[in-house]
C-alpha cells in the first residue's frame, strides 16, 4: 500500500535561521506521525545545514514508523547510520553548493564502490538500502544487480516540467521505471518536488509505488493550514482515501 513519509529537514532549516530551539524537527516528526505519516525522513548533510547529529539521536527515540536516514555514502554517515540502526538508508548524491538534492545517483560510476564498500557495510548491520535514482532503465538494472531493497525514483524532473507534454513524458519515464523495478523485485519509492498539485497525476499513472517522500511542499502548506492538517490531507491522498482536486483527476485507489 502507498504511504507518505514526511521529510522534516525544513523545520530544522527554520530553526537554524535563528539559532534557537524552535521549531523543533522532532516535534514535527511527532505531529506528522500522529497525522498519518508512515515514517520520517531526514537528511543529515555533511555541512549540517539543517538536521544536526543530536536531532538524529532524538528522532531515533521518538519515531515510531519508518526511520529513513537520507545521506551521502561517506564513511562518516555510514558510521552514524549503522550506529543508530536506521530502518532504511536512502543514499543520495550530495554537493555542498546545491540548494537541494539535484539528481539521482550516477550508478555507473558508483556501482563498484557500492558493491564493495557501501552495501556490505549497511547490510552487515541490518540496515536496508534505497538508492535515489533517476527513472532510467540502466540504473534500475544496476540497483537490482547490487541487491538493494528499494529504489527511490527521482520525481524532480516531473515536478519541474513546465509544459503538459514534458509532464506526460516524465510520467511515462516514471511509469516504465516503476514497472521494471517491481519486475526485478525492488520496492519502488518516489520523491522530490511533490506537492498537492502534482501528486494525483503521479499516483494515477505510476504503478507499484510504495513510500512517497515529501518535505518542502508540506512544510510550506503547513504555515497556512497547520502541520497536522497538511500531513493528514496528503497521507489520505496518497493512501487513496481522498482525491485532491487537480482538474478532475481522481486519485487511484
Ligand atoms: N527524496 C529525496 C531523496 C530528497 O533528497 C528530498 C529532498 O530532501 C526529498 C525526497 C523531498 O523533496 P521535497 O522537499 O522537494 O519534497
Amino acid at each position: 500500500m502507498r504511504k507518505l513519509l514526511v521529510n522534516i529537514d525544513h523545520v530544522a532549516t527554520i530553526r537554524n535561521a535563528r539559532g534557537e530551539g524552535v521549531p523543533d524537527p522532532v516535534e514535527a516528526a511527532k505531529v506528522s506521525e500522529r497525522a498519518g505519516a508512515a515514517g520520517i525522513v531526514f537528511h543529515l548533510r555533511e555541512d549540517r545545514r539543517h538536521i544536526r547529529d543530536d536531532d538524529v539521536y532524538r528522532l531515533k527515540e521518538t519515531v515510531q514508523g519508518l526511520f529513513d536516514f537520507e545521506m551521502a555514502a561517506t564513511d562518516e554517515m555510514l558510521k552514524i547510520c549503522t550506529g543508530i540502526k536506521a530502518d532504511l538508508a536512502t543514499l543520495v548524491p550530495e554537493s555542498r553548493q546545491e540548494l537541494t538534492t539535484e539528481g539521482g545517483l550516477n550508478m555507473k560510476l558508483l556501482r563498484e564502490d557500492f558493491r564493495d564498500r557501501v552495501l556490505p557495510w549497511l547490510h552487515d548491520e541490518g540496515v536496508a538500502v534505497s538508492l535515489f535514482i533517476d527513472p532510467e532503465k540502466a540504473d534500475i538494472e544496476i540497483a537490482a544487480e547490487l541487491g538493494v531493497e528499494a529504489v527511490e525514483l527521482h520525481t524532480g524532473t516531473y515536478a519541474n516540467a513546465t509544459t503538459s507534454q514534458a509532464q506526460t513524458r516524465e510520467l511515462e519515464r516514471l511509469r516504465e521505471a516503476a514497472i521494471l523495478a517491481h519486475e526485478l523485485g525492488i520496492r519502488v519509492n518516489a520523491g522530490h518536488g511533490l506537492n498537492f498539485e502534482n501528486i494525483t497525476p503521479l499516483l494515477n499513472t505510476v504503478p507499484n509505488l510504495q513510500d512517497i517522500s515529501i518535505g518542502h511542499a508540506l512544510i510550506a502548506d503547513a504555515l497556512f493550514n497547520g502541520l497536522e492538517n497538511t500531513v493528514r490531507k496528503m497521507a489520505d491522498v496518497i493512501a487513496g482515501k481522498m482525491s485532491h482536486n487537480t482538474g478532475g483527476q481522481e486519485a487511484a485507489g
